[in-house]
């Protein structure tokens, strides 16, 4: 990789010291991208984007907040009514967290249907599941802080499940309570835990930016880039484009944040938390629901030796960790299920499962629910261990195109 020239004597003479602007350039003008990314490549910049907000709102609401089970509540309070413009960072940082995950939620998907995950990106998707899960925890630790009844319940509900794990089970419920109960040790716990995670995340999409920048950009077609005219420079046409797609994007958030801003809340969150009343209902917040689907369609022992219990807390982790496995799953030569004919509907049907999950998530577990969950489980894994390895090796795929420069551009025109 040869350093570009630099006029400026000022950034030279940093530059020879520490090649940041070296950096900066390979990154940015000296990148080549595919020329015919979409705009389902969008989203990890907006995915990034988010990431930032969410830091940098986080940080201004620890500066009111105290992470106590006596004053939390009051103190979001306080932030909402009396702090400068409290209502607007907490707003942001509360919807905040939902755009995350539907921004991410795309990232997936779109990796899905372009086959992204396939050789030589396995890495970087695995260090994308690796994001999700941390996501997720971070997302469920600061949904505990604001100490409402949600809060409470919900943190009880899922800390519980760990206990579900033969010998070690109890021992971890307790560390993470820092006693026999959730308590003011947890609060402290999940407090400390939610500022750390999110700069863990840092880094991991550092390494997944890393692995992205050494495999380079998949694209639409799933071919690889074989000559220059399949490239254009990052900078200025991607820059552009991103941001194009950002203020899309800050439009769609911001409408939330002024004028829905509850909509994606549970209204119980706003009665302060109280250890005697238990609320009707416990639900997650609407990203975690196809999981908590997975997680409650295990009503029944597996074998002799795995617990109902034990069996949903498993497949519930294992609905997430199989995606690590795709790469393998999906021996297919072709990526995009643009060509491929019979997947590509597979892919459809995943997608209405996932939600359909969602849905059921939502309900009490009660019947028709709990059967609908067991089936719309089963089909889950059923796609990933089953449908996909045997599309993968059945399935007759459309021709290829040539080149990426030959498929969307006139001829003569590279
Ligand atoms: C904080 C969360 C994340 C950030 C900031 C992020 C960032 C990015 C960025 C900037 C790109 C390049 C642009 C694009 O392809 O959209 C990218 C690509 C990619 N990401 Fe992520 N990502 C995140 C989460 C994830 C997750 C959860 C997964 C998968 C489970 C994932 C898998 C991928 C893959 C496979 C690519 C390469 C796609 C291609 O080039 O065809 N990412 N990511």
């Amino acid at each position: 990789m040869s350093s570009p020239e630099w006029n400026n004597p000022v950034i030279k003479w940093v530059d020879s010291r520490l090649p940041v602007f070296s950096l900066m350039h390979h990154s940015t003008a000296g990148y080549p991208t595919p020329r015919n990314l979409s705009y389902w490549w969008n989203f990890g910049s907006l995915a990034l984007t988010v990431l930032i907000v969410m830091i940098v709102t986080g940080i201004f609401l620890v500066m009111n907040y105290t992470p106590h089970v006596d004053m939390a509540f009051d103190s979001v309070e306080r932030i909402m009514r009396d702090v400068n413009y409290g209502w607007l960072l907490r707003y942001v940082h509360m919807n905040g967290a939902s755009m995350f995950f539907i921004v991410v939620y795309i990232h997936i998907f779109r990796g899905f249907y372009y086959g992204s995950y396939q050789a030589p990106r396995e890495l970087l998707w695995i260090l994308g599941v690796i994001i999700m899960l941390i996501m997720m925890g971070t997302a469920f630790m600061g949904y505990v802080l604001p100490w409402g009844q949600m809060s409470l319940w919900g943190a009880t509900v899922i800390t519980n499940l760990f206990s579900a794990f033969p010998i070690v089970g109890d021992f971890i419920v307790t560390l993470l309570w820092g006693g026999f109960s959730v308590d003011n040790p947890t609060l402290n716990r999940f407090f400390s835990l939610h500022y750390l995670l999110p700069f863990v995340l840092v880094g991991v999409v550092g390494l997944h930016l890393w692995a992205l920048h050494t495999s380079k950009s998949g694209n639409p077609l799933g071919i690889e880039v074989k000559q220059p005219e399949d490239t254009i420079p990052f900078h200025p046409y991607y820059t552009i484009k991103d941001l194009f797609g950002m203020g899309v994007f800050f439009m769609f958030f911001l409408a939330f944040v002024f004028w829905a801003p509850n909509y994606m809340g549970h209204p119980d969150n706003y009665i302060p938390a109280d250890p005697m009343v238990t609320p009707a209902h416990i639900v997650p917040e609407w990203y975690f629901l196809p999981f908590y689907a997975i997680l409650r369609a295990i009503t029944f022992d597996i074998f002799w030796f795995i617990p109902a219990k034990l069996g949903g807390v498993l497949a519930m982790f294992a609905s997430i960790l199989v995606w690590m496995a795709l790469p393998w799953l999906d021996r297919s030569k072709v990526r995009s299920c643009k060509f491929r004919p019979v997947y590509k509907w597979f892919f459809w049907v995943l997608l209405a499962d996932f939600i359909f999950l969602g849905y059921l998530g939502g309900k009490p577990a009660e019947q028709p629910y709990i059967i609908m969950a067991q089936l719309a489980t089963a089909y889950y894994f059923a796609h990933f261990l089953i449908i996909l390895p045997l599309m993968s090796k059945f399935e007759t795929s459309v021709e290829l195109p040539e080149s990426i420069a030959s498929a969307v551009l006139k001829k003569g025109d590279a």
